[in-house]
């Protein structure tokens, strides 16, 4: 099976190159340079290159607080240039995995986000995912869209690693407690996206939306407090404590769910996969960064 990624230098897209030759997959990773989704006549020409048995859509923008100073740049990368790749995969009949995210949703709910519940974006980025989605949809009949949250891995951008970086000099962190989420390494989605690539491959015709997000569903305070636990034991922290503070004690730019968790049966009943636990993978993340 051979599979295109693009957006190979984010954090899910470098973790799905890395799987490469497991299972004899092919994994062409194209990064912002060797591909801009943006440009949608050098999407349509790297999809005739490549002839990939499926495309994985990992470019995005992701940065939340800035997307509200430049939604022109967040709407043409997330609505834009998914819909270019969605048309190219159309035109060259190859199925499309594109990514998306808890936060289309508002967080006005109590229970966890099923993928039916009807989106309603707080900010420019997620309102740019859920009109990515939209495209995806009206551009090609064979794509699943995968909606997952607070991604983290040992490398790029992410809260594990901001929290880190505070941890070596700071003695005390005060961290929200009033958003729920369920953080999910990158390397389970990679593992999750092969899973879905192969079963669409061999004719498994379940197109549609997907929810993957790892277990227990928490609060950023409490995968601070676990962040913290973990740097401690390896010499990482100076923290004496985590303090707890409200959403309204830490304003930014842009307005976050109070509750993003999904839920993720529909993906265990139809391809199998089964959300691992993130305390886990916290740990060997961990333990990469510190190993350098
Ligand atoms: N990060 C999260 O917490 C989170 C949560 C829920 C859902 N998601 C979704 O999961 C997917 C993967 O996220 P991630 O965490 O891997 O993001 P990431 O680490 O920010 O990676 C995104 C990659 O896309 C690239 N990119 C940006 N604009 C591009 C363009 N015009 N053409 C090609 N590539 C472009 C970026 O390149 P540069 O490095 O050059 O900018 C970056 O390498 C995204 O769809 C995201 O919306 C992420």
């Amino acid at each position: 099976m051979k599979l295109l990624v693009t957006g190979a230098r984010g954090q899910v897209g470098a973790a799905l190159v890395a799987l490469a030759g497991v299972e004899e997959v092919e994994v062409v990773g194209l990064d912002r340079s060797g591909l801009d989704i943006t440009d949608g006549d050098a999407v349509f020409r790297a999809l005739e290159k490549c002839m990939p048995d499926i495309v994985v859509n990992a470019a995005a923008y992701t940065a939340v607080d800035r997307a509200e100073d430049e939604p022109e740049l967040a709407f043409r990368v997330n609505r834009d240039g998914a819909e270019y790749v969605a048309l190219a995969c159309s035109q060259a009949g190859i199925p499309l995995i594109h990514l998306s995210t808890d936060y289309v949703f508002d967080g006005r709910k109590s229970e966890p986000y099923f993928e039916d519940d009807l989106p309603n974006p707080l900010g420019v980025y997620g309102r740019s995912k859920w009109e990515g989605e939209e495209a995806v949809q009206a551009a090609l009949d064979r794509h699943v869209i995968l909606r997952t949250s607070w991604v983290f891995s040992s490398q790029g951008s992410n809260f594990v690693r901001t929290m880190l970086r505070f941890a070596r000099d700071r003695d005390e962190l005060r961290v929200v407690s009033d958003q729920h989420g369920c953080p999910t390494p990158a390397d389970d989605i990679a593992r999750a996206l092969l899973v879905i690539s192969r079963k669409l491959v061999e004719g498994q015709n379940s197109w549609g939306a997907y929810h993957f997000a790892g277990h227990p569903p928490t609060t950023w305070f409490a995968f601070a407090q676990a962040i913290v636990h973990e740097a401690s034991l390896r010499g990482l922290s100076r923290v004496e404590s985590v303090a707890p503070i409200s959403t309204s004690q830490y304003p930014t730019r842009a307005q976050r769910p109070k509750n993003s968790v999904l839920a993720t049966d529909k993906i265990e009943a139809t391809f199998g996969i089964r959300a691992a636990g993130w305390r886990e993978a916290l740990s060997r993340t961990i333990s990469a960064i510190a190993g350098g």
